[in-house]
């Protein structure tokens, strides 16, 4: 029997490492919806639209095509045919992606092209509204979280070992100013599905992470 696995939770509470960690482990599809979302916030960056212009990203989203392939078990994002997966993981795109990421056409459009993915495959998918919206039979859903300081930390930490550099303060603030965004937005905010499972990170590595969420989706029938 297929199966699908939901992981929902705020930026930076660990969903794509731990995803793409399950599903090397149980030989499903990794699906990165917030990578989806981000090519179409960098399709308005390029075309000079305001992420904030409601009307203006509406009327443009159709012209971004969004697609993914898989090559060796990694997810490639296509904006218009070209790969955009190292043009989209910016602080500048994500706080754009949060913004258009409102918008009921930049939404129709991409939860509809997640549950064709799924319904063709077994997958792990994470975003914010996967078990609430977009899959709300998932097999197992997660709520994936851990506190704002955590995630700064884990971020800024992240940045220093790219050699890119960063402040605490502005990572931290970022952070926050997401959570807000992404949660109280007017359609399908970020918010824990009712038969989602709770995963507090704050104090966990990730193997202890990943034990978690695998005994989770055992439970759930997923294996
Ligand atoms: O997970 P991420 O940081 O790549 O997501 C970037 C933004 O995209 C996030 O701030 C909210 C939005 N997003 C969304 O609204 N719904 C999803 N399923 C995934 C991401």
């Amino acid at each position: 029997m297929s199966y699908s696995i939901a992981i929902d939770g705020p930026s930076g509470a660990g969903k794509s490492t731990i995803a793409k960690k399950i599903a090397k482990r149980m030989g499903c599809i990794y699906v990165d919806t917030g990578a989806m979302y981000r090519a179409t916030a960098l399709f308005m960056i390029r075309q000079g639209i305001a992420p904030a212009d409601s009307t203006a990203v509406c009327k443009a989203c159709g012209q971004a095509e969004v697609t993914l392939r898989y090559e060796n078990g990694e997810q490639v994002v296509l904006l218009n045919g070209e790969n955009v997966n190292g043009l989209i993981r910016t602080e500048e795109v994500g706080m754009a992606t949060s913004l258009i990421a409102r918008y009921q056409e930049v939404r129709e459009r991409t939860v509809e092209q997640q549950r064709r993915l799924a319904a063709d495959c077994d997958v792990i998918m994470d975003g914010r509204d996967i078990g609430t919206c977009v899959l709300p039979q998932a097999t197992a859903k997660i709520y994936l979280t851990a506190s704002a300081a955590v995630r700064a930390k884990r971020r800024y930490e992240e940045l220093l070992a790219k050699g890119e550099a960063c402040d605490y303060d502005t990572i931290e603030a970022d952070i926050i100013k997401r959570d807000e965004q992404d949660m109280n937005r007017e359609i399908s905010p970020l918010k824990q599905a009712e038969d989602a499972v709770l995963v507090d990170s704050s104090d966990m590595t990730i193997d202890q992470v990943v034990e978690a969420i695998m005994e989770i989706c055992r439970r759930k029938g997923c294996l």
